[in-house]
């Protein structure tokens, strides 16, 4: 029996259409244009300001037209896999609320969270679910509604984050094409770096808690800048080797979109040409989970059938890792 490849059949993102500029942030918090630019890269990013509107919502979007795009009748979805740190609510999961929503009635799902690297453990896990035959549709989702977790009195983190989504199917291929290998990595160190204080079992939400703003992001950005480099550097290193692959076989690098000068620091390290490296990080900020399906879904049209490409992320945990896909159509 030939092997079977999970390959990515289709991709669709999704923003909401409020933008939040750089311009907007200096009424806001001591900041400016040009600070903000230099030190990130981000000229504006997108927000989810409509009440009552949740992650999901963004997802419902991104899947809907995933569904047409691909041809997806909803009653063959069986898995859907959503990769957040922002669900609608602690529970149930945002994974069973969007297949509520969207009418998927023979699917079951269930979040994931690993921060900014949610889609590259999710797209793993579901690339399993293919692998070993157990499942023939399987929808991969990373999306953030950030500007829910944000102090927009806190300049060190509301000039970075933005909201929203980006979703891919996976299908099986007894092809060589689709996803091929993955190093994923942990650091349960680094959670002193990047965390919400309150709100979870060991601090639950309180008066005194709210008072104090715990229930927003906090950062302390330097340390995280250098791990975030030499994680990503050192994983995607490993995951070439491993292959056998020299980055002149890749077509293009994807990496989360977290800060420009981390994006060009990795694609330095790496002697990496910048063309070949999707960014969109001005258009929209670090959007966590979302902003690799989000280039992925930006370009596409550019991606050719059998083209290696390495989608890489760092995030909150510490998490990080490299996946290597061979692009399917
Ligand atoms: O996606 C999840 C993982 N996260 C990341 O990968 C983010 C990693 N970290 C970063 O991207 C960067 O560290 C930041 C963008 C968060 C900050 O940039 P930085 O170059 O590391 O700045 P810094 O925190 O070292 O601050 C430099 C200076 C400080 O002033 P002093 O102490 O030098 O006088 C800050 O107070 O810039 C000041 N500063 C600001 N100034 C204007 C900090 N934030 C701002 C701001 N506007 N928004």
């Amino acid at each position: 029996m030939s092997k079977i490849n999970a390959a990515i059949t289709g991709v669709q993102g999704w923003v909401p259409e409020t933008i939040l500029s750089n311009k907007d942030l200096e009424k806001m918090v001591d900041t400016n244009d040009e600070w903000i630019q230099s030190r990130t890269g981000i000229v504006e990013r997108r927000i989810l300001k409509e009440e009552g509107k949740a992650t999901s919502d963004m997802a419902v979007k991104a899947v809907q037209q995933l569904l047409e795009k691909t041809n997806t009748k909803k009653e063959d979805v069986e898995l859907v896999i959503f990769a957040t740190v922002t669900p609608d609510m602690l529970m149930p999961d945002t994974a069973n609320t969007l297949c509520d929503k969207l009418g998927l009635s023979n699917a079951y799902g269930f979040d994931l969270k690993a921060a900014c690297s949610g889609f590259i453990y999710a797209i793993t896990v579901g690339a399993q679910f293919i692998q070993t035959g157990m499942h023939k549709k399987v929808i991969v989702i990373g999306a953030d509604k950030m500007s829910s977790i944000i102090n927009y009195e806190d300049r060190a983190t509301c000039i970075i984050f933005g909201d929203g989504c980006g979703a891919v199917m996976l299908e099986p291929t007894e092809e060589d094409l689709g996803y091929q290998d993955a190093v994923l990595r942990a650091d349960g160190s680094g959670r002193e770096f990047l965390y919400i204080t309150a709100g979870g079992s060991k601090k639950p939400t309180s008066q005194e808690t709210l008072d104090a703003k715990e229930q927003y992001v906090f950062q302390d950005g330097r340390p995280v800048f250098k791990a975030a480099v030499k994680g990503m550097s050192s994983a995607i290193t490993e995951l070439l080797k491993r292959n056998q692959l020299t980055k002149d076989d890749i077509a293009w690098l994807i990496p989360h979109q977290a800060n420009k000068r981390i994006i060009n620091a990795v694609a330095s390290t790496l002697d990496f040409p910048k063309e070949k490296v999707t960014v969109n990080i001005h258009k929209y900020g670090n959007t966590t989970a979302g902003t690799i399906p989000l280039c992925m879904w930006e370009w596409e049209n550019q991606f050719k059938k059998g083209d290696n490409i390495v989608l890489t992320a760092f995030g909150g945990g510490f998490t990080w890792g490299a996946v290597l896909i061979k692009w399917a159509y």
